[in-house]
């Protein structure tokens, strides 16, 4: 008989380095709690849908509708996930800000990476190369990346995994992106992935 495991969605916008992380960490068993069950972008194109299908995984697109709110994205979004059973919805570079209504639906069941040690860089309007745009900017020399549960607050919920990454002389905003994915991003969300899937089976969350 197969162990249970708890089914993930992961949502993505973009090249989907996060995810091919999580999709590794599923194959070296690192990631055995869980399993990626489906893969929902927000934008054509991405990068991330290619990854998910070389690695067998459902994908799906909900369109960003230009200019409206998110509530048919959102709507379909919420269809996608009860008729495939997830438990926990991984927002891996996802760059829609999910609504209160749509958080409070998924409480503790919503996990996103952030690209700074939270409380630093963080909130609206700091995303993707933003962030570290900003981190370079006001001159930190450690900077990171967060782990965290979604809440009605943007970057705002319960962190679960943070991992410092030192800031460089001479880095660019690409530079120190790209450290600290590698360091930290790639690292830390499979491995806040698996505590989160055990606690769940565990009964502990
Ligand atoms: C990652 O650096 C992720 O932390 C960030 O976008 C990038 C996505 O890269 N997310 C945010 O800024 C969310 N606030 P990826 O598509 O290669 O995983």
């Amino acid at each position: 008989m197969c162990k249970k495991t708890v089914n993930i969605a992961v949502l993505v916008s973009g090249g989907g380095t996060n995810l091919q992380a999580l999709i590794d960490a599923g194959k070296s068993g690192a990631l055995h709690s869980g399993t990626i069950k489906l893969v929902i972008s927000d934008t054509k194109g991405a990068y991330a849908l290619e990854r998910a299908e070389a690695a067998g995984i459902k994908t799906a697109i909900v369109p960003k509708e230009k200019g409206a709110d998110n509530a048919g994205l959102e709507k379909a979004i919420l269809s996608l996930l009860e008729e495939n059973g997830i438990e926990l919805i991984v927002l891996a570079g996802f760059m829609t800000i999910l609504s209160k209504d749509f958080v409070s639906r998924y409480e503790k069941r919503i996990i996103n990476v952030h690209p700074s040690l939270i409380p630093a860089f963080c909130g609206a309007g700091f995303y993707g190369l933003k962030v570290h745009e900003a981190a370079l900017a006001y001159g930190v020399k450690v900077t990171g990346a967060t782990v965290h549960f979604v809440n009605e607050v943007a970057d705002g919920g319960e962190i679960i995994l943070q991992k410092a990454v030192k800031v460089l002389d001479g880095d660019t905003p690409e530079r120190l992106q790209k450290r600290v994915m590698r360091l930290a991003e790639w690292k830390i969300l499979p491995a806040a992935t698996e505590t989160v899937c055990e606690k769940i089976l565990e009964g502990r969350l």
